[in-house]
């Protein structure tokens, strides 16, 4: 289904967003309709009477996708992030503290790969600096390389090795169906030297992580030299594989930034609206400079109507996603159970800002959460479509893992995912605008935060 052009104003949608209370969003989508949860109902009482200022959404995501790689982990431009973060919050009237965590920078100051016998056109045998990645978190070799026969593992997983010698060899192994990392260990515990990744579906190299250090080295390599290799080998044994890498691992740290909306009165609950503000080493406008605009319009537009609040609101930028959800990870962590039990829900805003479908994810059978059905009631409310789905790979994830309900909002297609054309002109302010207005809505229904919960939002 695809998403309309918007063009109201929030004046005015009460109306239609009761008649979808009482029509109880049954044709929205027909996936998360809720049949074992109470039906979300929407507190009447006020309109949502406030705009969201796509040109505030646009000014800030200009600033955070201005640089190259300005908002990777544990750089200096992630300090600079941490700072405008604080700093606008407090412009818009909160107190927003850093939450610091360990972190692993990892760098990469040389590399190189060719082969040898490969019957492929490649000059010298190298492969071009672009058509391979090392992946992140990947050891180095010793610093005169590695050299070993190549031999073609299919995807690397456990049947891929039966009756396979691969000792002292270098593993060339198709991605899917399991963690990368995983595979890493495998090929390191049946004696192969290093491994070389591939994507069967895809075109360029992958670039991936391993979240930890691996203890082989592993290198992503463009698809139609793998399967030119892979064919090779079919005939012919000889292919060897020459492969250096000069990696680090330094050991800093990396932030969140903390913002608690309190409601009037002695309230006790709250919900956390969050965003990642890292990005890889690209512009990240839409992942996820889109999100965290997206969360500090909300913060604007959530405080202006803070008289109204029944529930807390904490909203968490976080740091360190793209490794591995470093910083929500933290988050959570450090939280003892009793404040885990304050926290009726958490949505995540990732990649808000291109596709023409609005998406709802969820993980863990959460789909029938009231939270997801205060979505798709939201939604109907709106007079919009969306896609409900099941994913994890964000911020979302730590939090259903603790038991606390939550979701992801993203859109898609999206065909600039971890590129260089992640660049602010990609975005689609209609989209971040139907974003934001949907979380708006959701706050709005009874019971999102749970059975017998009252609207975040009055
Ligand atoms: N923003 C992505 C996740 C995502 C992808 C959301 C597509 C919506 C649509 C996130 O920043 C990311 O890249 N995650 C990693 C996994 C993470 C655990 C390192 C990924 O998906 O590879
Ligand atoms: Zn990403």
């Amino acid at each position: 289904m695809r998403l309309r052009r918007w063009n109201w104003e929030f004046k005015g949608l009460t109306g239609v967003l009761i008649l979808a209370a009482l029509l109880v969003v049954s044709g929205c989508t027909g996936k998360t309709t809720p049949e074992k949860i109470a039906e979300p109902k929407l507190s009447p009482e006020t309109p949502l009477a406030i705009a969201v200022d796509i040109e505030g959404m646009r000014s800030d995501l200009a600033w955070l996708s201005s640089e190259d790689s300005g908002r990777l982990a544990g750089t200096e431009g992630e300090d600079k992030v941490v700072d405008y973060l604080q700093e606008r919050m407090q412009e818009l009237g909160f107190d927003a503290s850093v939450q610091s965590f360990p972190y692993s920078l990892f760098s990469v100051a040389a590399y190189k790969l060719s082969f040898e016998n490969s019957g492929l056109p490649l000059l010298d045998g190298a492969v071009a600096p672009e058509d391979s990645r090392v992946f992140y978190y990947s050891t180095s070799t010793p610093p005169e390389g590695l050299q070993g026969q190549l031999v073609d593992l299919g995807m690397g997983l456990d049947s891929d090795y039966t009756d396979r010698e691969v000792t002292g060899k270098i593993a060339l192994i198709a991605r899917g169906g399991e963690y990368f990392y995983l595979k890493v260990q495998r090929a390191y515990e049946h004696g192969a030297i290093a491994t070389i990744f591939y994507d069967p579906k895809g075109t360029d190299a992958i670039q991936a992580t391993l979240v930890r250090e691996s203890k082989i080295p592993a290198i992503g390599l463009k698809t139609e030299i793998a399967t030119g290799l892979v064919k090779e080998l079919q005939n012919n044994s000889q292919v060897q594989a020459n492969l250096s890498i000069d990696s680090s691992i330094k050991e800093v740290s990396s932030e969140n930034v903390v913002a608690l909306l309190e409601a009037p009165g002695d309230v006790k609950e709250k919900i956390v609206i969050g965003a990642h503000f890292d990005g890889v080493d690209t512009p990240a406008a839409n992942d996820n400079g889109s999100g965290t605009a997206a969360v500090l319009e909300l913060a604007r537009l959530i405080q202006l109507q803070r008289d109204q609040l029944q529930l807390d609101v904490e909203f968490v930028f976080f740091g360190a996603e793209e490794s591995g959800l470093i910083g929500s990870y933290h988050y959570v962590d450090q939280l003892v159970p009793a404040e885990i039990d304050q926290i009726k829900a958490m949505i995540n805003l990732d990649m808000v800002g291109i596709g023409e479908t609005l998406q709802l994810a969820t993980t863990n059978g959460q789909a029938l959460s009231t939270l997801a059905s205060a979505f798709t009631a939201a939604s109907a409310g709106l007079g919009m479509s969306f896609e409900p789905f099941d994913m994890g790979r964000s911020d979302h994830v730590p939090f259903t893992e603790v038991g606390i309900p939550a979701v992801m909002l993203t859109a898609s297609p999206v065909d600039n995912y971890h590129t260089d054309d992640d660049t602010l002109d990609a975005i689609d302010w209609e989209v971040m605008k139907a974003q934001v207005t949907w979380v708006l809505a959701a706050l709005k229904i009874e019971g999102m935060a749970g059975e017998g919960m009252p609207s975040v939002i009055r």
